[in-house]
């Protein structure tokens, strides 16, 4: 039933029913607003007095406002309600011009990976690039070092050490533009070196086992049970039915701070076991510290390569400290793996010097670490915030994993996964069920669980994707 929306003498027409009413109320407005019918200032009624004229819940109407807002047509401020913007963005300059969204695409975005890319330090990184460029030699500019540019090398190798507990030095570091491409570099070495099989854990991404499975290595799932990855128990990679387990594997592929993405650290003595797998065979492990930055409840897990840095590879990446696309990270390599490294990386520098560069002024000035500080707090305020909404809207719903990193695995009830996936998907949430991380030959019992990434929704949308997230739970 189309209904006029009088309250603020506007013509707008809204269909108050079925599952596109949200939709439906946020077009008009952003239209009203567009068109100039709703001028710049207006106040809006409250979520509560508007639902009440249109017979429609409080919620859609909230979620409507936080939808504009995040758009820049409104504004939202504490005493003031909420207006229209006194700059709304410029309108589209013709209508067949304008992008769409997709019908039906996700408001917002949990979907673990990504962090919050509008707090990207802009004028910091600006300010870093613009000394760097100014301090570099004219030589910089050239083909370059394959392993990166030394300035980069040199300051992460002091910050590894500082941070993480990494024990290697310039000559050792390798930068590569993000942790695929240096997986992939050393899935060619191992397959060059005669491995055919690499461990990984039950749970992980499955671009990093196709990678691996592309260089023509067989990947083969580790058990794991509920203190994470079992990497001291018997075996060697199984077949279809067999064990799995370390032994005749030429690497093993883990996530030790954090185990991504059940959130388990491995625990002392499976990461002694498996430093010494790599001892007695002279297997390699190649440690993914994809988050190691962000641990809120203790002390950072130190970095499983302090162990032993002649048998484990450390990778590390700006893709959650900073951001994904500046395909920035790192290796620490065994001395023994530099040269093949080196040599299958290329012959020249595959990264952009500039943003090299302003990665080594970004660290050395201390900027690095205060937008790391940040960075931390702000996630750990979102998920606290996620705690208590669980425990207020669906205490039967578990968070797990949450000490640290940008995502919670929250637990259902056997069986719900595909359905709560479902109500995300109406709640025009990105959202995926833990069953897509699980490696299709893995042995461990099936679990059901959302993986929340709450790392990727600006600040400001983050209650309302919080709320559309209650809802879908059981
Ligand atoms: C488990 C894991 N490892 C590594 C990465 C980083 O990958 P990259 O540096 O290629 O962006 C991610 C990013 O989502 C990740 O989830």
């Amino acid at each position: 039933m189309a209904k006029t929306w009088a309250t603020l003498g506007v013509d707008l027409h809204l269909q108050p029913a079925g599952p596109g009413v949200r939709r439906g109320l946020t077009g008009a407005l952003r239209e009203a607003v567009r068109t100039g019918r709703l001028a710049p200032g207006t106040r809006l009624p409250s979520s509560r007095t508007l639902a009440a004229d249109l017979g429609i819940a409080r919620n859609t109407v909230a979620d409507a406002y936080a939808d504009l807002v995040a758009e820049g047509w409104l504004t939202a401020r504490q005493g003031s309600g909420t207006r229209v913007a006194d700059r709304a963005p410029a309108a589209p300059p013709a209508e067949a011009a304008r992008p769409r969204r997709a019908p039906g695409a996700p408001t917002h975005d949990l979907v673990p990976g990504t962090p919050d890319l509008a707090s990207f330090p802009r004028a910091e990184w600006l300010r870093a690039a613009r000394r760097a460029l100014t301090a570099a030699p004219d030589r910089a500019l050239g083909y370059g070092d394959p392993r990166g540019n030394l300035v980069l090398r040199t300051a992460l190798a002091g910050y590894l050490a500082r941070v993480r507990g990494v024990r290697t030095d310039p000559e050792r570091l390798v930068v590569c533009s993000g942790f695929s491409h240096g997986l992939g570099i050393l899935a060619a070495v191992l397959r060059a070196r005669g491995a055919s099989t690499v461990a990984v854990e039950s749970y992980g991404l499955d671009a990093h086992w196709h990678l691996l499975e592309r260089a023509g290595l067989r990947t083969s799932p580790l058990p794991f049970d509920e203190r994470g990855t079992v990497t001291d128990g018997p075996g060697g990679p199984g077949g279809p039915d067999g064990p799995d387990g370390l032994e005749g594997a030429g690497a093993v592929l883990l996530t030790p701070s954090h185990q991504f993405p059940m959130g388990v650290p491995l625990s002392p003595g499976r990461r002694a076991a498996v430093v010494d797998w790599a001892r007695r065979t002279g297997g390699l492990v190649l440690e993914d510290d994809y988050d190691g930055e962000f641990r809120y409840d203790r002390q950072p897990i130190g970095a499983l390569q302090g162990l032993d840095p002649d048998h484990v590879v450390y990778l590390g990446t700006a893709s959650k400290s900073l951001a994904p696309g500046l395909r920035l990270a790192w290796m620490a390599l065994p001395p023994s793996l530099v040269e093949e490294v080196t040599a299958a990386k290329g012959r020249s520098d595959t990264c952009g010097v500039l943003d090299q560069l302003t990665l080594a002024e970004f660290i050395t000035s201390g900027a690095y670490d205060r937008h790391v500080r940040a960075a931390r707090l702000r996630y750990r305020r979102r998920r606290d915030a996620l705690v208590s909404a669980l425990a207020e809207h669906a205490p039967e719903v578990h968070a797990t994993g949450i000490a640290a990193g940008l995502h919670a695995v929250l637990r259902l009830p056997p069986g719900t996964e595909p359905a709560v996936v479902q109500a995300a998907a109406w709640q025009n949430l990105a959202v995926h069920g833990l069953t897509r991380f699980r490696h299709p030959r893995s042995t461990a019992t099936p679990l059901d669980a959302l993986v929340v990434g709450y790392g990727t929704p600006p600040d400001h949308t983050w209650a309302t994707a919080l709320n559309a997230l209650c809802r879908a739970l059981p």
